[in-house]
């Protein structure tokens, strides 16, 4: 089986980017099997309605608990086929969530990666997702977790930019979707927290702008040690709280830092 995720939202056209560049090409290519639904598809009124005014009064409208576990349920029979019955990990957006890290999208493809997992991302809008759903889907015996995750401390105006943003950190470490491999396990947080070193192209002198010289030397250990080295300035200037969690300094690291 390929790694399958879902997505639910009252807005499937937010989730039209899914059919582009890498991701588009996964899909197409039967790396990852990457499906959209109306959450309006489970409403059973003549409105369609998916919301509704807060207990206890306040701004805003909440969305509805049964309308979203018919929706994340109804994932799992998707047209003809016999009912897809892998334990599911459920995804909510929301900014009061786990932030989201380069480890948990690594933890997702580990996961996704195996074939009895999928997941389910749950976009809501509005003031939020009625504060039951979460629990209540953690009780279901084909419930694996719930986690709720944020982009940020910022708000959006639903959760369909977080589930793209999740779904191309995540997509591009599942099995066979980046033809180089190694450009994974180079990259910014990976191993560590540490930023990624600036990079050039032709032309090295564009109109009197030059290519720092290093780089043209043709010494790998000289350019080696200068990207290290910026890599860690980067991070000392704009991320200092990620320097206390460096591991696996070296000698020049440490004057570097210094
Ligand atoms: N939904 C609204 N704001 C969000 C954020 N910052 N991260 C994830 N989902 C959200």
């Amino acid at each position: 089986s390929v790694p399958r995720l879902d997505v639910v939202t009252i807005f499937p056209d937010y989730l039209a980017p899914l059919d582009l560049s890498l991701l588009g090409k996964a899909r197409t290519g039967g790396l990852v099997d990457l499906r959209v639904h109306d959450l309006r598809a489970q409403t059973t009124d003549r409105h369609r309605t998916v919301d509704d005014a807060p207990f206890g009064g306040g701004a805003g409208m909440v969305m509805r608990p049964d309308v979203w576990e018919r929706a994340i349920a109804a994932t799992a029979v998707d047209g003809d086929a016999s009912p897809d019955e892998r334990e599911l990990v459920v995804l909510v957006p929301t900014p009061s969530g786990r932030p989201l890290t380069q480890a948990f999208a690594q933890e997702l493809a580990d996961e996704l990666a195996a074939p009895d997992v999928r997941a389910v991302i749950a976009c809501g809008r509005y003031e939020g997702i009625d504060a039951r759903l979460v629990p209540a889907l953690r009780e279901r015996a084909d419930v694996r977790r719930v986690v709720e995750f944020s982009l940020g401390d910022f708000v959006l105006n639903g959760g369909e930019v977080a589930a793209l943003a999740l779904l191309e950190a995540v997509v591009r470490l599942l099995p066979g979707v980046l033809g180089n491999p190694d450009s994974v396990v180079e990259e910014s947080f990976t191993h560590e927290a540490v930023l990624e070193y600036p990079v050039y192209t032709r032309p090295a002198d564009w109109d009197g702008h030059e290519v720092p010289p290093v780089l043209l030397s043709g010494d790998h250990a000289r350019v080696a040690r200068w990207r290290r080295e910026q890599s860690l300035r980067r991070t000392v200037e704009r991320r200092p709280e990620l320097v206390a969690r460096l591991d696996g300094l070296d000698e020049l690291d440490v004057v570097t830092l210094a």
